[in-house]
C-alpha cells in the first residue's frame, strides 16, 4: 500500500509539481490530492494535467472564522485520506487545533535557514542582515510558525548585487531538489536531517 500524500498549495505550486513527479515507480509514496485555498492557483491546474485530485477551500469567506476554515480544510482532506499532508506554498498559518490530530504527518518547506527568517519576506531579510548564505528548510509542522524539527536543510550563496528576486530564483531550484527527498525519505520512515549541497 503507498503513502498517501496529500499537498496544499496557494500559488504557482512548482514544488507541488517536484514531489508530484517524484512518486512515480519504487518511490513508497502517491499523491491523493492538491488543495488550494486559493481558486486561482495555477498550480490546480497543473495538478489536473497530472492526473491528481484537487480540491479548493477558498478561506476569503471565513474572513473573522479560522476555526471555520480549518474545519473545511480538514474535511476536505480526511476525504482523501492521507498518511502525509505536504505544504508547497500553502499561505496560510494553521492553528494547533488543526496542526494537533495530524502530529507528525505535516511537512513543510520554508525558504529560508531555519531557524532564521520564519514568517514572510525571508530573502529580503537575509539580505538586509549581510548574510552570504541562504537556502530552504523542510520541516515537520508543529502549532510554532515555521518552528517544528528540521527534515532537510539546501545552502545557497548570497552574492554581491543580490535581489529578493534574484536569491529566490537561486533557492527555489534547491526547493524542488530538497523537497522530494525528504518526502521520500520520511515516506520510507527516515526522519533523520539531510543537508545539501
Ligand atoms: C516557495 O518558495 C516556498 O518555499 C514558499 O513559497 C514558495 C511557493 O512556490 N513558502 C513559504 O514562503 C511558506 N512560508 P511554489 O508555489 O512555486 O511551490
Amino acid at each position: 500500500m503507498s503513502v498517501r500524500v496529500a499537498i496544499l498549495i496557494s500559488g504557482s505550486g512548482s514544488n507541488m509539481v517536484a514531489l508530484a513527479q517524484s512518486m512515480q515507480g519504487d518511490h513508497p509514496a502517491r499523491p491523493c490530492l492538491v488543495l488550494s485555498n486559493r481558486p486561482d492557483a495555477a498550480g490546480l491546474g497543473r495538478a489536473q494535467d497530472m492526473g491528481i485530485p484537487t480540491a479548493v477551500v477558498d478561506h476569503r469567506p471565513f474572513k473573522g472564522d479560522r476555526p471555520g476554515f480549518e474545519a473545511a480544510l480538514r474535511a476536505e482532506i480526511d476525504k482523501a485520506r492521507p498518511d502525509l499532508i505536504a505544504l508547497a506554498g500553502f499561505m496560510r498559518v494553521l492553528t494547533a487545533d488543526f496542526v494537533r490530530p495530524y502530529a507528525g504527518r505535516i511537512l513543510n518547506i520554508h525558504p529560508s535557514l531555519l531557524p532564521k527568517y520564519k514568517g514572510l519576506d525571508t530573502h529580503t531579510r537575509a539580505i538586509a542582515a549581510g548574510d552570504t548564505e541562504a537556502g530552504c528548510t523542510v520541516h515537520e509542522v508543529t502549532p510554532a510558525l515555521d518552528d517544528g524539527p528540521i527534515l532537510g536543510q539546501a545552502r545557497v550563496p548570497v552574492l554581491r548585487g543580490d535581489t529578493a528576486e534574484t536569491l529566490a530564483a537561486r533557492i527555489l531550484p534547491m526547493e524542488h531538489q530538497l523537497y522530494p527527498l525528504v518526502l521520500r525519505r520520511v515516506a520510507e520512515g527516515n526522519r533523520a536531517p539531510i543537508m545539501l549541497p
